[in-house]
């Protein structure tokens, strides 16, 4: 069986994810942080589809810790052939509000763990695909979340030098979601009031991402592209 690594895989997109690909067939190397008792549902709905799934509680802000990430997994798991990097925060600040520590984290969580886990990735499993999860945000300037876009931007990037720089081997390519799910805890009418703004006039569903995953996936000629599953919102 193949397996994939899926970061922020016990809930919301990282789970569904995750849930897709075990119906595929992959084992599943699920990382999580904070949610442990959503991990264990997860892993438990996961290998209710006859995969193996292995769980990992990890702080990627902590770089050491995103780094022997790969290692870890390839000691518990065969056939490593997708790594998908969902794990994120989201914190609305705007420059002049940024806080020291939202800076440091975001940047850590959000790009400097995926370019570690990305490289160990490279070295140690050196086949298959890499899918970054970014952000509509990325063709945008909206400086609300100002440290999220920043390290969503860089994200997308360090996708395309990857791409460039290991795409003999390995493919790697971004999925840019736009209006999905609410942000956590939010007003539950978020997702129709902001769909007022989306070229579609709808917000989209997880079926929708897992779609542009699987063509991720299945195209081996797509490599270095950012797939925007948003309504057209990024071009607003
Ligand atoms: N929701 C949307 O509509 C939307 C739109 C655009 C882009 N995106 C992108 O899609 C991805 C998933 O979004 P989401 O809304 O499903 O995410 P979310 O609900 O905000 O969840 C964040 C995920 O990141 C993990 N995480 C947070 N801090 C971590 C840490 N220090 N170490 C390791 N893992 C950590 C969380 O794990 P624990 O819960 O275990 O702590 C959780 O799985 C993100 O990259 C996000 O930027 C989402």
């Amino acid at each position: 069986m193949p397996t994939a690594i899926v970061t922020g895989g016990a809930i919301r997109i990282g789970r569904a994810m995750a849930l897709h690909l075990a119906g595929k067939g992959f084992d599943i190397a699920l990382l999580y942080h904070k949610s442990s008792a959503a991990s264990e549902k997860t892993i438990q709905e996961i290998r209710s589809h006859g995969v193996r799934c292995q769980g990992y509680l990890e702080d990627l802000r902590k770089l050491d810790e995103a780094e022997s990430f790969i290692n870890k997994v390839l000691q518990d798991l065969d056939n490593v052939e997708l790594l998908i990097n969902s794990a994120a925060n989201f914190i609305q600040e705007n420059i002049e509000q940024t806080q020291f520590d939202t800076l440091v984290d975001t940047l850590n969580l959000n790009l400097m763990a995926p370019y570690l886990l990305m490289r160990e990735y490279k070295r140690k499993v050196n086949k298959g695909l890499i899918v970054n999860i970014l952000d509509e945000r990325v063709e945008k300037t909206i400086p609300t979340f100002a440290a999220y876009s920043v390290s969503k931007v860089g994200l997308k990037h360090l996708t395309e030098l990857a791409a460039v720089e290991w795409g003999q081997t390995v493919r790697v390519n971004g999925l840019a979601p736009g209006l999905i799910l609410p942000p956590q805890g939010g007003d539950p009418d978020y997702l129709e009031k902001a769909a007022k703004n989306v070229p579609t006039r709808t917000h989209g569903k997880i079926e929708n991402l897992l779609q542009a995953l699987d063509y991720l996936m299945e195209n081996q000629f797509v490599n270095g592209e950012t797939l925007f599953v948003d309504g057209g919102s990024s071009h607003c």
